[in-house]
């Protein structure tokens, strides 16, 4: 690793936008996989997926394919989509149910927890129990599972004692998927989460958000705002939490997560054409107070929560320029499509939201690649959570490339299905 490298990150100017070269060099992007995404608690889809015995669905991350899978006592285990024998992808497609998972290259088969069950022809003293698949860390939360390929990850029951008191009267155990859908994004996935993280262009880019969503100000111009939907939060059943675990704030590298509150405007109740709710209430609430929460659950995915439905998103990088960009839409899960709810009403803001910002989030990385870019002020009121971000990866980036902040040790190996139970 030249010390090239240890001089960009050192020189990071705070309150600046980050260096041309860091969405560009391919080193610097197998660091950032290696070191900080593969270490950290990544939210991957919700349980409502994959409700029986064997379902499954696969998420990717930078050329990594896992199977998220149910077992037959209601598990949930994350294997590596690689078999054991010489390498091949076993599932291909998206979702499925599958009683056992075989190869079809030369049948070599895996139960739904990964461990190998049958393998013909394999050498004199082939010992089975040592080539189930290689899995991740789970954990559940909310029904939101979280994925983690770091040998010993920090303790996720931090981020589920802190953050399970606020989500529980949104009842997000019980919703369950409305809607799934991929917009990818050819964008460096930095650039991606930096524009989720700012505001500052809501208003130019986001009219239809901008009309009833308090983030589009600056913070102290809706205090007052944000004061009267926290007094009226309990009477319909939502606590008044805050929690900031966000990036540097996170009390162990790969546990970043938020809880944060914030007014609608215009007698909106929800984010939806006309503010009016788009589906049955969640969880244990009996009305709308008047705001929605603003969710952060690991470095690559955040969250809207409004009192009838949650907006989930999740940034995962395929390539140095290619970002999904995954959004769940969770709903009540007694709620009835056509019924109760309507996805065309559901998914109409943060479709159109979402498509906006993919194409200004391709422009920024059009312009970045600029041979004369250069790192320009971020805005203090309208940019912090941005800035927020961008220390916290600098900083991790100091640590990588030797430039002496202490942080943990990076581990970036995975376990066998073979060697021990899951979280
Ligand atoms: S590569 Fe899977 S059985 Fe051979
Ligand atoms: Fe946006």
């Amino acid at each position: 690793m030249g010390d090239s490298l240890a001089r960009l990150f050192a020189g990071y100017r705070e309150g600046y936008a980050l260096p041309g070269a860091v969405y560009k060099d391919p080193e610097i992007y197998e660091l950032e996989i290696r070191h900080i995404l593969l270490e950290s608690w990544l939210y991957v889809g919700h349980q409502s997926l994959i409700p029986e015995r064997g379902d499954y669905f696969l998420t990717a991350l930078a050329g990594e394919s896992v199977i998220v899978i149910r077992d037959g006592q209601g598990a949930i285990h994350a294997l590596l989509n690689v078999c054991r024998h010489r390498g091949s992808r076993i599932c291909d497609a998206e979702t499925g149910r599958e009683a056992r998972l075989t190869c079809r290259y030369h049948g070599w088969t895996y139960g739904l927890d990964g461990s190998l069950k049958a393998a013909a022809r394999t050498p004199e003293g082939f010992d089975r129990s040592k080539w189930g698949l290689k899995r991740l860390h789970v954990a559940v939360l909310g029904g939101m599972i979280f994925v983690n390929f770091a040998e010993s990850p920090p303790d996720f029951s931090e981020m589920a004692r802190e953050m399970g008191p606020p989500l529980a009267p949104y009842g997000l155990a019980g919703a369950k998927v409305a809607l799934r859908r991929n917009y990818p994004i050819a964008s460096n996935w930095k650039l991606a989460v930096e524009n989720y993280c700012e505001c500052y262009h809501c208003q130019p880019a986001h009219p239809e958000y901008s009309v009833a969503h308090g983030r589009a100000l600056p913070r102290a111009d809706c205090e007052a705002e944000l004061a009267e939907v926290m007094a009226k939060a309990p009477a319909v059943g939502l606590t008044q939490h805050a929690v900031n675990r966000s990036w540097l704030h996170a009390r162990h590298f790969g546990l970043e997560y938020s809880f944060d509150r914030y007014p609608l405007f215009r007698g909106h109740q929800t984010g939806s054409r006309d503010g009016q709710p788009v589906a049955p209430l969640l969880g244990t609430l009996t009305g709308y107070d008047g705001g929605t929460t603003d969710l952060h659950l690991g470095p690559l995915s955040f969250g809207l929560a409004y009192c009838d439905y949650v907006v989930l998103y999740r940034f995962a990088p395929r390539g140095q320029r290619q970002t999904d960009c995954e959004i769940t839409w969770l709903v009540n899960g007694t709620a009835v499509e056509g019924r109760d709810y309507r996805l065309a009403d559901l998914t109409w803001l943060w479709d159109v939201t979402t498509l906006a910002d993919k194409t200004i989030i391709e422009r920024n990385q059009a312009g970045v690649d600029s041979r004369y870019y250069e790192p320009g002020p971020l805005s203090t009121s309208m940019e912090p959570f941005t800035q927020q971000f961008l220390l916290w990866y600098v900083a991790a980036m100091r640590r990588v490339t030797g430039g002496g902040l202490p942080g943990r040790r990076p581990v970036a190996s995975i376990r066998k299905a073979a060697e021990g139970g899951s979280t």
